[in-house]
């Protein structure tokens, strides 16, 4: 088999990719480990940047985010038995977020792909990597239990953190740069209409919780655990009783329903540089992994992307190679800035048993500062709708 791009991964990173080239008429090669129903139904990320909604629309795939995403003019913090509310168009020259499941991103992605004639491969995992120093790369895959080659101009390691691409790099030109954290989030959907118009994120001595939703239906909810947390050990009264402790208001209850999915999600920053060697380029979570508290994965994944497609694009049209030579570097920045704000989101809003008293009390101090000044609330709007530079 043979294809210009080889794209290894079917998650948001991969699928944008693929279609992002079909539209500039350069061909790909979809290969995606696990199967789709496993694909379109793994719950993760929900919160959209204006700019993820962009690329979205740009690639003809925001039909239906477009018709039941729910914008967000901004956030609640809550803590200490108080709400502040930020608002982003009032502090960002009126950018707002979007509301629409990862997963259903990653349907509607599939289905186009797919009425489009794409060759996207389930069940097909990738074993190896090779010649991505010359300009011959070759990928070999499993298909139906026989092994196949893919021949390629380039690789697309749009794989996710456990991967085969990111290793593929020399490891004397591969650096790393990671934090782990003393938490994690046991993630849970539910059957029942959201109790908040915006997100609330809430610090309490408890820990974290986050309040986001779905659709008008649905409830998305979070509670900050112990990194080794059992969901054996959180039967749903424990989890809603937890909830309800953590969000509390007073004058606001918390509206409970059957809880249809419940995962835990470790918390890790993450960083692997650069984000491409000889032939082959990373994308997403292949290459840098955030704490969700800041809601970046996913857009960071996107916006990859779409660096990668014009760079691909400007290669293929033209035999220009700024573009690919320029994209680690170009990525970096941006991902970098999400580092930062999501670490910062992090470490303010979920309670670290270690800490010290001193440390603690910092901590609310900083919440309060957060909650009151403008120009903090201007500085975390302006960060969480996706900062951009001005060049
Ligand atoms: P992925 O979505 O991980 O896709 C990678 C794909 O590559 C997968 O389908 C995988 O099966 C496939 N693959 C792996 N190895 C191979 C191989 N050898 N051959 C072929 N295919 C392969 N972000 C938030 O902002 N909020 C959240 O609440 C949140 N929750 C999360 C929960 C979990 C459990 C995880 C893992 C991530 C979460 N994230 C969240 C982060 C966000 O979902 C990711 O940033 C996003 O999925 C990145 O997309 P991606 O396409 O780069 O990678
Ligand atoms: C979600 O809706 O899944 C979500 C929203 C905001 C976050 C993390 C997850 O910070």
């Amino acid at each position: 088999m043979r294809t210009r791009v080889a794209i290894i991964g079917a998650g948001p990173a991969g699928l944008l990719l693929s279609q992002l080239l079909h539209n500039r008429g350069i061909d790909s090669v979809l290969l995606e480990a696990r199967g789709r129903e496993y694909c379109e139904q793994r719950q993760r990320a929900g919160m959209l940047e204006q700019a993820t909604v962009d690329v979205l629309r740009e690639a003809g795939a925001a039909d239906r985010l477009e018709r039941e995403g729910l914008v967000h003019h901004g956030i609640h913090l809550r803590f200490a038995g108080e709400n502040r509310h930020i608002d982003f168009p009032s502090r960002t020259g009126g950018r707002s977020v979007t509301v629409y499941g990862q997963t259903e991103i990653v349907k509607d992605l599939i289905a186009k792909r797919l009425d489009e004639g794409a060759r996207l491969y389930f069940d097909a995992p990738v074993t190896a990597i090779e010649g991505i120093d010359g300009d011959a790369p070759r990928v070999r895959f499993v298909r139906d239990g026989v092994e196949e080659t893919l021949d390629c101009d380039f690789v697309a390691g749009c794989d996710g953190f456990h991967g085969v691409s990111r290793p593929a790099i020399p490891a004397d030109v591969l650096r790393t740069y990671e934090r782990t954290y003393p938490f994690a989030w046991l993630g849970v959907l539910a059957d029942v209409a959201p109790s908040t118009d915006d997100l609330i994120y809430a610090y309490s001595e408890r820990g974290f919780a986050l309040h986001s939703m779905r659709s008008a239906r649905v409830s998305r909810l979070y509670l900050q655990v112990d990194p080794d947390a059992d969901l054996a050990d959180w039967p749903d009264e424990r989890i809603w009783a937890e909830l309800r402790e953590r969000l509390a208001l007073p004058g606001w209850t918390l509206d409970e329903g059957p809880i249809s999915d419940r995962g835990i999600t470790p918390m890790r920053s993450f960083v692997a540089e650069p984000m491409s060697f000889g032939r082959l380029f990373l994308a997403g979570d292949a290459a840098h992994i955030v704490p969700p508290t800041g809601a970046k994965g996913l857009n960071l994944a996107m916006a990859d992307v779409r660096v990668l497609a014009d760079a691909f694009g400007r290669w293929f049209e033209s035999g220009a190679r700024e573009g690919l030579d320029a994209y680690s570097e170009t990525c970096l920045r941006r991902v970098w800035r999400a580092e930062h704000f999501s670490y910062w989101m992090t470490t303010l809003l979920h309670h670290d048993s270690g800490a010290s008293a001193f440390d603690r009390r910092a901590q609310v101090a900083h919440l309060r500062y957060v909650a009151d000044s403008a120009a903090a609330m201007d500085s975390l709007a302006e960060n969480y709708v996706g900062y951009t530079w001005a060049q």
